[in-house]
Formats: structure tokens, sequence, C-alpha cells
């Protein structure tokens, strides 16, 4: 059993592809709707929510979690897996979605620049974003103030320009059941920003660098140009799963007899209202999606 958390709506684009890609898997779903959005709190809140419905997820019997959640990855992986496992739960795993996203748009493994010759790995060859130049990321503004991306893109592929815009409506809107033509304005207007920061540059390949936002993936290329190539985070994610179960077979847990084929399959699990929280996710997804509270 792996278990996949978002603060909400959004770890399901991941877990969709999850289950595309690993069809055997049991993926158990955790989104911490009553505190989402998460991308304009504070870093320490962050952290906490994060950590506490890592904690439920392990206690339900999950070895291995993947944050599907930029904000959640940038803000408190790293502390997570260097403080807080070794002490409480050192036999198990977290990982998160920057790192794959990062080695698809530098075509570099995130531990190849400590290596003289550097090497590239078979996820990232198959689907290597064309050797960009200048790169868009739309992001919450957690995860743009920590300059994740500038920081740890500019390390592997320093000839790479990144252009940030931190969303700070989308997320919300998204969660709270905005209509399209609300949200079209929000990214019209957050396209519009980022396009000002260019200084006649122009953009190569754009990031979704929130997972909420390829829900609504068709507006974002309304207002990018043709030949901008947009990178997809939960394919990324999900061919990163793929070798690290091949590294860590022990994390696979027992195959689930094809049961796992879709998120509607999948048992998903909410902070926030079932009821509610079912209602908007099919919306978004356009099929009957059943959330339920968390055990106990
Ligand atoms: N979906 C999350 C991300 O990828 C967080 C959104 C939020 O809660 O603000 O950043």
């Amino acid at each position: 059993m792996i278990g996949v958390f978002d603060s909400g709506h959004g770890g399901l684009t991941i877990l969709s592809e999850l289950c595309a890609t690993l069809p055997q898997q049991k993926f158990i779903y955790l989104a911490d709707h009553a505190h989402a959005p998460y991308g304009s709190r504070p870093g320490p809140e962050i952290y906490e929510f994060t950590r506490c419905s890592v904690e439920r997820l392990f206690e339900i019997g999950c070895r291995l979690v993947i944050l599907a959640c930029n904000t959640a990855s940038t803000i408190a992986l790293h502390r997570l897996q260097t403080e807080w496992l070794a002490t409480h739960w050192p036999k198990n795993r977290i990982l998160g979605v920057i790192v794959p996203t990062i080695e698809a748009i530098t075509g570099v493994t995130w531990l190849a620049r400590h290596r003289t010759v550097p090497e590239r790995v078979g996820h990232v060859e198959r689907t290597a974003i064309h050797a960009p130049r200048v790169v868009g990321v739309f992001a919450t503004p957690a995860t743009v103030r920590s300059q994740v991306y500038p920081i740890e893109i500019a390390r592997r592929a320093p000839r790479i320009r990144v252009v940030q815009q931190a969303c700070r409506e989308l997320v919300g809107q998204i969660e709270n059941g905005a209509t399209r033509k609300q949200m079209a304005a929000t990214i019209k207007a957050d396209a519009g920003e980022l396009a000002s920061n260019l200084g006649g540059d122009r953009l190569d390949a754009i990031l979704l660098g929130c997972t909420h936002f390829p829900l609504v993936r068709d507006l974002f290329e309304a207002e990018i140009d043709d030949g901008i190539d947009l990178v997809s985070q939960p394919r990324q994610v999900a061919l990163a799963l793929v070798d690290y179960l091949q590294r860590r077979p022990e994390f696979a847990g027992t195959p689930d007899g094809g049961a796992a084929t879709g998120i509607d399959k999948c048992t998903l699990f909410t902070s926030g209202d079932p009821a509610d929280v079912s209602m908007r996710a099919g919306q978004l997804f356009g099929r009957s999606l059943a959330f339920q509270a968390l055990p106990g």
C-alpha cells in the first residue's frame, strides 16, 4: 500500500497517473481539505499539517508516502526525511514531486551534479523537455517564495532561466468550485504577470508547479503560445516511482490483483467534509469519487 498525500484535490492528478502507470499497485489517498489551501500559509504550519497527514497514512499501514503536492514537498519534505522519519518511523519512506520534475526539466539526475560525468536516468531520457532555455513556473506563493525551482534548476543546468509566477487565487478557486470563467480570468491575469517579467525572452517550456493546476490545464493552454512545452508533472512523478520501486521493491507492497485501475477504485480519505469533497471532486473529474472520513 502506497500513500499519496495532498492538501486537496490537486494530488488526484498525480494519483490518476500513478494508477495508470502501476495498475497492480494499491494506493491510498489522503487530502487535507480541512486546511487547504496550503500555499498561502506560513512554513511551520505547512510542515505540521503535512507531518500529521503522513503520520495518519503510516498508521493506516502505508510504508511509503508520496507528497503529491509541490508546496508540502518544498516546505516539509527535507525536514521530514532528515529529522522526523529517523526518530519516529525509521523503516518508512517519504518521496516528493520536486526531484522528478527538476530531473525532467534539466535532463540531469538529482545526484549527478556530485559526479564528474552527468548521468541521465531512464525516465528522464524517455520524457526530457528539449533543452529549454527559458522555463515559466506557475506555483503557489509558498513554493515560489522557497525559490526551490530556480535554485535547484540553476545547480544542474545554469543555462536555463526560470521565471516564476505566484498564483495567489487559483488553488482556492479550484477547491471552492469557482466557475471556469472565474478561473480563466485568474489564469489570464497570472499568465500576463509572468509574461511581463520575461524581459523580451520567449518561453520554451511551462511547468504547472502545483498539482491542482493540471485540473485546469486547458485554461493554461489557452494562454500559452503554440510550440511551448507543457511539463507533465504527474507523468514524471509516476515514472520516478517506477524507477524507485525497481530499486526498492520492498516498498511496493503486495500486488492488488488488478483492483486499482483508476482513482475511483482507490480508497480516498479527507480531513474535510466527505460529502462536500466527493461532490466537488466528482465535478472536477467528471465521475463519481467517494471520499471518506479518516478512521477514528
Ligand atoms: N497542490 C499543492 C501544490 O502542488 C498545494 C496547493 C495548496 O494547497 O495551496 O502545491
